[in-house]
């Protein structure tokens, strides 16, 4: 039955009616749980809260699989102008994206086009930008616009899905040009052919992947709210002596955030991923996925609209 849901909630999120519909309609259904409103000033407001707490913050102004080159440029402006409110409001943030928000599915050249207009803004405000992995079919293509964007900037970082059965090879390949990453389970409906389809080898793959990855001289974002793979991570950082500027954990807006304060408070970097904007509907519904457990929400966000 879990099972099924989730698979469901997957395959909504990529549902284009649906993702229209979203946009205009605003948030709904408690996606504002996961979501940090709509407008710049809401989402600069949230960060301003965590880092109050001592939590750092990666922004993401929402927006996925852009089909029109328009589009394109407008949301990598809006990446511009987020990187613009962070260093104006002078708060402890970078900026994750996707590349098929910055034309990735349009064409490849615009899209680095786009990537390293927002890599020269970040690199002039001193911030880091994030490059989230998206599915399967895109995993490639982000890693090569990652490497080649790496050979020319210090302040890009991306990400490994532990799911993905040729992860391991890329995080050993990564961990030795000294790269930054960030280590996830995987939030995409995968087929078996490319991903584990059990849970217990993705997180077994993700405790092979960070013991590789921690020892390197790239920064290792720890990005789950696994605890077992958190206590599992602490116990490797002392016992390596990891260095505070070498690694980090990371969890979403929204989600454990007792766990992420109490990391706060035992003295470990934590940084919670905040996403903003109107774009909120296939991210919600992957949220759903995870933990279909959370569809209460969705019940009484009905209930209340
Ligand atoms: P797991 O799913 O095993 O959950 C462990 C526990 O966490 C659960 O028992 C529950 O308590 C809690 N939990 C997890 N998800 C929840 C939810 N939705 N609601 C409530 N509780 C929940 N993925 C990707 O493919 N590409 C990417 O770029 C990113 N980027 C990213 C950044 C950051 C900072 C994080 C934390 C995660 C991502 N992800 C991602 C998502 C990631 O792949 C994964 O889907 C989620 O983190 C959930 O997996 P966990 O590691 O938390 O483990």
């Amino acid at each position: 039955m879990e099972e099924a849901l989730r698979s469901f909630f997957l395959r909504l999120a990529q549902n284009q009616a649906m993702i229209g519909w979203a946009k205009r309609y605003g948030l709904r259904f408690g996606a504002n749980r996961f979501v940090a409103g709509e407008t710049i000033e809401s989402a600069i407001a949230a960060v301003a809260e965590l880092n109050r707490q001592g939590i750092a913050v990666t922004l993401d102004h929402l927006g996925e699989f852009v089909a029109d080159e328009a589009e394109a440029r407008a949301a990598a402006d809006y990446c511009v102008k987020t990187l613009e409110a962070i260093h104006s409001a002078s708060v402890d943030s970078s900026l994750s994206l996707k590349l098929t928000q910055l034309g990735l599915d349009i064409r490849r050249e615009l899209c680095l086009e786009n990537i390293r207009m927002i890599l020269d803004a970040a690199s002039a405000y001193k911030l880091w930008v994030n490059i989230d992995m998206e599915d399967f079919s895109r995993c490639q293509a982000t890693l090569d616009i990652f490497r080649e964007l790496a050979a020319s900037y210090d302040n890009v970082q991306t990400v490994i899905q532990a799911y993905l059965y040729r992860s391991l090879d890329d995080v050993k390949a990564l961990a030795e040009m000294g790269a930054s990453i960030r280590l996830v389970k995987g939030a995409y409906k995968e087929p078996e052919t490319v991903a584990y389809p059990d849970k217990a080898d993705v997180d077994g793959n993700y405790v092979r992947m960070l013991d590789v990855h921690l020892p390197s001289p790239g920064l290792t974002s720890i990005a789950t709210h696994d605890e077992q793979i958190i206590d599992y991570a602490k116990r490797a950082i002392a016992k390596q002596g990891i260095a505070k500027d070498k690694y980090e954990f990371q969890m979403l807006y929204g989600i454990r955030t007792d766990l992420q304060q109490a990391l706060a408070k035992e003295g470990h970097p934590v940084r919670v991923y905040v996403p903003y904007g109107d774009d909120w509907y296939g991210y919600f519904m992957r949220r759903l996925a995870e933990r279909p457990a959370n569809v209460e929400f969705v019940l009484k966000g009905v209930i209340h609209s």
